[in-house]
């Protein structure tokens, strides 16, 4: 059976850091509140003239470069975003055309659940042969729709880009086997009635950009956090606790746990609740915030070329977002 294995990976962050203390100066918050309540100390945000595939192709090049693959070689590029460019073309064209790639290319939103829904897709393409190298990228600069005036919102989130590239490997041994190597098993869900509680409403066909949707700030991201935050840990953990059962996996053979970075408080509930420990979750909300479909990738890279992540290493990855969307995905490495 064809397995997806991940072969290279890469993450990009603009260099600009924005400081909690740094949003006190504008907001109504403080360094104290923001990390109490979240975890973060700072996040990063695109420089003038910077656009999203700008990060997304930055990040791609890190991952082909660690695979041994040259743009041209590929036959599909995928990029999970929910801020593109323009509305079109899509963020992965853009992206393919600034790596030189020649491939097909789309984009796939599903908001901060959007690398768990891209692995989930290209884990399909890869196993059902349709092709077998693919660069997948979250790419995120979610900083463009805030609301700089909402303390409520403008302190959670930043910008970055995280690519992993993705190839399809022939094999024997079956997901439960302890032989078996790639991605073993993904799920993904949704629950559209809970669309209100997080979303940007205007500019799109509910609410054409006009000056009223500009004056009623109706581009910028609404979030009712608690309604989000009481529904994360249990449908991130429903679906972690679903990819393990897939494989027959306890929580005591994982050895990573990668989560989308939302809130600290939901991450240390979600480890609690799956009974995994603290630390065999990775952590880097305090210094990036929410970059959105970024998240797990930037996590994954980090580890991977600092050496916590092994071959072998049995890797959990899960991630919640606006819709609501979320979804899991369980790899050994
Ligand atoms: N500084 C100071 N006070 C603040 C701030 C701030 N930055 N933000 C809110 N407050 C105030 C509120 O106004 C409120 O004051 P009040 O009691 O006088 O009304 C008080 O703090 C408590 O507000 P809550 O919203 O209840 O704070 P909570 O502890 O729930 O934390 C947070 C808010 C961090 C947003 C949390 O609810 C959360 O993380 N939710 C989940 C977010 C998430 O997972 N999103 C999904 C992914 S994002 C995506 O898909 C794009």
């Amino acid at each position: 059976m064809i397995y997806t294995r991940l072969i290279g990976t890469g993450h990009y962050v603009p260099e600009r850091a924005v400081t909690n203390e740094e949003l006190a100066r504008q907001v109504e918050t403080s360094d104290e509140w923001i990390q109490s309540r979240t975890g973060i100390r700072e996040r990063r945000r695109m420089g003038e003239g910077e656009v999203t595939s700008d990060m997304a192709v930055a990040a791609g090049k890190l991952a082909l470069e660690a695979a041994g693959v040259a743009p041209e070689e590929l036959d599909l590029l995928v990029v999970a975003t929910i801020s593109p460019d323009m509305p079109m073309p899509s963020c992965a064209v853009m992206t393919q055309l600034k790596l030189g790639a020649k491939c097909p290319a789309f984009d796939i939103a599903a908001a901060c659940a959007g690398f768990s829904y891209g692995l989930t897709v290209v884990d399909g393409l890869v196993r059902g042969k349709s092709f077998s190298r693919v660069l997948f990228i979250g790419a995120e600069a979610i900083t463009t729709y805030l609301n700089w005036e909402d303390r409520t919102t403008c302190v959670l989130f930043g910008d970055g880009a995280s690519a992993v590239v993705a190839v399809g490997q022939d094999s024997d041994h079956e997901p439960s086997s302890r032989e078996a190597r790639g991605v073993l098993s993904t799920a993904i869900a949704a629950d559209g009635t809970m669309w209100q509680e997080l979303n940007v409403i205007g500019g799109g066909t509910l609410h054409p950009p006009s000056e009223r949707v500009l004056a009623e700030k109706l581009i910028t991201l609404r979030m009712n956090g608690r309604a989000i935050f009481s529904n994360a840990v249990r449908f991130m953990s429903d679906a972690c606790e679903k990819v393990l059962a897939d494989v027959g996996m306890k929580p005591a053979e994982v050895d990573w746990v990668i989560p989308h970075q939302a809130n600290l408080r939901i991450i240390d509930a979600l480890a609690r609740r799956l009974t995994i420990a603290k630390d065999r979750v990775l952590i880097n909300l305090d210094r990036y915030g929410n970059t959105s479909s970024a998240s797990i990738g930037i996590s994954l890279d980090e580890a991977v070329r600092d050496g916590r992540i092994q071959p072998g290493h049995n890797l959990l990855l899960c991630g919640l977002g606006a819709g609501l969307t979320w979804g899991a995905s369980l790899v050994r490495w």
